[in-house]
């Protein structure tokens, strides 16, 4: 099984790199050729974003697993340093998740230290509806989850974020052993 998984994969790779380069038009092109003139007397504006982020670590609709354990190291961790955890979750306008999904926040967290619980966060905020619909932003940075409030870098994006910055303030809003709910106030700047 493990030797079919990595045969599969590469040869779905090298199938579909080629349709890949025959999708990205000469029209594409152009288009990111005008966006860049363009991009010389455009101003940065800053667009603002508030959601709520659902993370289901078990049961029904679970949206976040557990792909690497913590290593067996001779110190029992607390801290489960070392466990990466990927994730799909959905992003909506209040803190109920049927208060109307606005995206969705795709990535991983790994717990990255030793002493504390604290995460290295690499996601990305996909909007599915709205004027920005299709357009993304990338967020790395570090999460010491027991803080009230988080900073995450905004690192860049896509569509309407095209070489966004700015950062992400969160807090917990609610969480338990299965299901965590964080408050996101986005500052993107972008062109
Ligand atoms: C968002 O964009 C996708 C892809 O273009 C489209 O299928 C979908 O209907 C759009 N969603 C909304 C809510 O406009
Ligand atoms: C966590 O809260 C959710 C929503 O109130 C609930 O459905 C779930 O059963 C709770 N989990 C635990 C372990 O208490």
């Amino acid at each position: 099984m493990e030797k079919v998984v990595p045969k599969l994969f590469f040869i779905a790779l090298f199938t579909f790199i080629p349709l890949l380069g025959h999708c990205s038009s000469i029209e594409e092109n152009r288009e990111f050729d005008q966006w860049f003139q363009k991009l010389d007397n455009s101003k940065p504006k800053l667009t603002r974003f508030h959601f709520y982020f659902h993370d289901i670590v078990s049961g029904y609709g679970q949206t976040s697993f557990v792909v690497v354990p913590p290593p067996k190291i001779i110190r029992p961790s607390t801290t489960l340093f070392g466990q990466v955890n990927m994730f799909d979750n959905p992003q909506t306008k209040g803190p109920e998740l049927t208060s109307g999904l606005v995206g969705r926040v795709q990535g991983l967290y790994s717990f990255a230290s030793q002493e504390e619980l604290c995460l290295l966060m690499a996601m990305t905020i996909v909007f599915t509806s709205g004027k920005h619909n299709g357009s993304s932003v990338t967020i790395l940075g570090r999460n010491a989850v027991f803080q009230s409030r988080r900073e995450f870098p905004i690192v860049g994006g896509t569509g309407d974020f095209r070489l966004a910055r700015g950062f992400a303030s969160v807090s917990s809003y609610f969480i338990n052993a299965t299901l965590g709910i964080l408050e996101y106030n986005l500052m993107v700047i972008h062109y």
